[in-house]
């Protein structure tokens, strides 16, 4: 056998080997999602948590990770929940003693393999007025060179989709980040964008964010 059929041979091996690895890290990622409390608050297949809780499911695989490993270390902490005087990432931190490196990444796998939901419905529902209104100050605040027109992808593999995120979810994030609190991997590159992003402006551009649909259709 020539060199380079062996090289060919070898790669179709490799790429044979590395599929049903992939698949076997998916089905174990689902079995810790379970069994480790996530589901509790992040929801059926990481797609229904609760508005206030970020959704999982088809968010990039390395942002995914480097936040798991952050609220562990607390690194990433948030502001109060006034239900229950305690920072939102508690509860969370909580838990992940429960896993270690290798099992964070094999969850990270399985929740970047899942279909995102169906975008939450808003009560009231925002108006047009008040979409477009988001959509231009997403825009007008240049959000739009990290992730994407619409919140749909991202340039950066380590930034996070945004797209379908829940309301309040959404609001909490840019205020906690605009303010300081949320200060952890990352999260100073936004800095001098969402600074300049009033109360007003972050409701609206969450209008906006959490109604893009980027579920199957
Ligand atoms: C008690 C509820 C709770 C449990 C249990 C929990 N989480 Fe979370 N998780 C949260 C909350 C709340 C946040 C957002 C914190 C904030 O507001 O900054 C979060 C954030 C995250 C994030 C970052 C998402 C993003 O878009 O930045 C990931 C990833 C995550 N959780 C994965 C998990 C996994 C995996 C488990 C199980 C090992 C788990 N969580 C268990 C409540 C929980
Ligand atoms: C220079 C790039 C950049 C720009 C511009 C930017 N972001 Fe971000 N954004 C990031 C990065 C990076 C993170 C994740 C930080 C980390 O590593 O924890 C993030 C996180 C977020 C999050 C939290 C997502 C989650 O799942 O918790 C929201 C919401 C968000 N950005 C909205 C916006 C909005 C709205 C704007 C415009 C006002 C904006 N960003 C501008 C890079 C950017």
């Amino acid at each position: 056998m020539g060199r380079s059929v062996t090289l060919v041979f070898a790669a179709a091996l490799a790429a044979f080997i590395a599929a049903p690895a992939l698949a076997d890290d998916i089905a174990d990622g689902e079995k810790l999602y379970k069994t480790k409390t996530c589901m509790a608050c992040h929801g059926l297949k990481g797609a229904r948590p609760i508005q206030t809780y970020p959704a999982l499911a088809g968010q990039n695989e390395k942002y995914l990770l480097t936040q798991m490993q952050d609220i562990k270390s607390a690194k990433r902490i948030a502001s109060k929940d006034p239900a229950t005087g305690h920072p939102y990432t508690e509860g969370m931190q909580a838990v992940m003693h429960l896993l270690n490196d290798d099992e964070l990444k094999t969850i990270a796998k399985y929740l970047t393999s899942l279909e995102p939901g169906k975008p939450k419905a808003i009560d009231p529902p925002p108006s047009q007025d008040d979409l477009a209104a988001g959509l231009a100050a997403f825009k007008k605040l240049g959000c739009v060179a990290c992730h994407g027109a619409d919140g749909k992808k991202t340039n950066v593999a380590t930034y996070p989709i945004i797209a379908g995120l829940q309301r309040d979810y959404l609001v909490r994030q840019m205020t906690d980040m605009r303010d300081g609190v949320r200060v952890n991997g990352q999260s100073k590159l936004m800095l001098g964008v969402i600074k300049k992003a009033d109360d007003a402006a972050i409701a609206a551009i969450a209008n906006y964010i959490s109604q893009v649909d980027r579920s199957a259709k």
